[in-house]
């Protein structure tokens, strides 16, 4: 049997080609499909900081920074180093108080705002939210949990329950009943259903990302921390995506000085590196929920707090401390979206650029219907204006190697996300590829007519 296994010393040499008939044939071949129409198909072989090389020896700029996970860049020296520190410690060992485990968890606490101070190390965002809920829901002995229209809080059952999106809950249908959805950004709304109902908790993104970088009105987490505590709702705020820097301030919420009753953890906090999520929340909540011997192991994860993840993350807190990275976030994003607001008061096609620190979205008008007619080859009937966004970050790869995304929930929007370590040059670099798409109007539209007809099929005969 072993014969027929792949080795590591043969997988690191795989021709692009072989590796993806195996991607297609084993992982996601739709997925694949749709790389390959975009022409998003590369194999990248070597990354560091904001740069990442493809088997063919090209450079790319990484502006899509692991969906936010990426915060120290690709690789970074000091979190790989921790990885080699801990090498002889036991990395699973569930029947014992790791070590790393406590200190990471310490260190979570100094983070973090206020009183926050008990955290669970899970494996992934998604996770930190299934744990968050059920934490809410002992604590409090209530059940339904309140979330917004747009937000992102993961795929599993528990938290697509309380994301806000139709495309993603729909097939799945029957979820978690009894959660209530409400604008984002609205407290008139939330006061209402707050009355009404026995809710255990209120659930939402700081900025949202996934819904295409949004910003919420001024005061309205401080109304929100307000009316939470005045009708007994806790307050889950998930920093997964705006967290360790990234806006600004080490957790966007700080901004307004808001502290959530859970807060939500993951991405950055891992280094880039290793997988690892985290809820953290008061005393008082912990003791509630989990403070007896009987109740202490209600909530576990195999791998959650295993010594490998949480040294990576001691190490990578230190060094976003070190580095300060949320300075960086504040000072290159006020340059970028500035610049970038100048581009998009001078060109038709951008509808609004917003964001905060290095989380910037860039929103496009619906293009002249009768260039993409052109390009479509008469497809326009069948052709949603959404997709501008996946055009634009084709023409950033394909014509100026700048790796960017849509949103996930708002594929009108590019997210540009880099690493907080990004260089003013590395953003320059991005501001002229973009002025170059869009003031001269022709890098789109050129990318559009060679590869539209393809990107357009693709898409919608899905
Ligand atoms: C705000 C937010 N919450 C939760 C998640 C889910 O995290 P994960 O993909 O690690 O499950 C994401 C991922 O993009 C996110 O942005």
């Amino acid at each position: 049997m072993s014969e027929k296994l792949i080795d590591l010393e043969s997988a690191l040499k795989l021709e692009k080609k072989e590796a993806i008939q195996y991607y297609r044939d084993h992982v996601n071949p739709a997925f694949a499909r749709l790389l390959g129409l975009l022409n998003f198909d590369k194999q990248y072989v070597r990354a560091s900081g904001t740069k990442v090389w493809d088997s063919e020896g090209n450079q790319y700029l990484d502006f899509l920074g692991g969906y936010g996970a990426l915060n120290l860049g690709h690789n970074p020296p000091a979190v790989l180093a921790a990885l080699a520190k801990v090498q002889e410690l036991p990395n699973l060992l569930q029947a014992s108080m790791g070590t790393m485990n406590a200190v990471a968890a310490y260190n979570l606490s100094q983070l973090t705002p206020g009183d926050l101070t008990h955290t669970f190390f899970c494996n992934s965002g998604a996770e930190a939210v299934e744990g968050a809920i059920k934490l809410a829901r002992i604590a409090s002995g209530k059940s339904k949990i309140i979330y917004c229209f747009a937000s992102f809080h993961g795929k599993t059952m528990g938290s697509l329950s309380v994301t806000g999106r139709t495309k993603y809950q729909e097939p799945f249908q029957p979820l978690i009943p009894g959660n209530n959805m409400v604008p984002f950004g609205e407290l008139d709304v939330l006061e209402k259903i707050f009355k009404d109902q026995d809710i255990a908790a209120f659930i939402v993104e700081p900025i949202q990302g996934e819904g295409g970088i949004l910003l919420p009105p001024e005061g309205y987490l401080q109304g929100v921390r307000e009316l939470c505590d005045q009708h007994q709702v806790y307050l889950i705020l998930d920093e997964i995506q705006t967290g360790f820097g990234r806006t600004g301030t080490m957790f966007a919420c700080e901004e307004s000085g808001v502290v959530p009753d859970i807060m939500c953890l993951a991405k950055a906090l891992g280094g880039g590196v290793m997988p690892i999520g985290a809820y953290i929340s008061n005393k008082e909540i912990w003791q509630k929920a989990y403070g007896s011997m009987d109740k202490a192991l209600l909530h576990t994860s195999t791998f959650g707090g295993n010594t490998l993840a949480t040294a990576v993350a001691i190490a990578a807190m230190n060094e976003m401390v070190a580095q300060d990275v949320s300075k960086m976030a504040r000072e290159k994003g006020d340059y970028f979206i500035g610049k970038l607001a100048k581009l998009a008061a001078e060109n038709e096609m951008i509808k609004q650029v917003r964001g905060k620190g290095l989380l910037i979205g860039i929103e496009f008008n619906q293009p002249d219907s009768n260039i993409f007619d052109k390009i479509s080859g008469g497809m326009l009937s069948k052709l949603s204006y959404q997709y501008t966004g996946s055009l634009v970050a084709g023409t950033l790869l394909n014509q100026h190697q700048i790796i960017s995304a849509y949103t996930l929930n708002n594929p009108n929007v590019i997210r540009l996300e880099p690493p907080l370590t990004v260089s003013y040059q590395e953003i320059d670099q991005m501001l002229n590829a973009l002025h170059i798409i869009f003031s001269e109007n022709k890098g789109l539209f050129n990318m559009a007519i060679s590869g539209a007809k393809s990107v357009l099929g693709g898409l919608f005969n899905k």
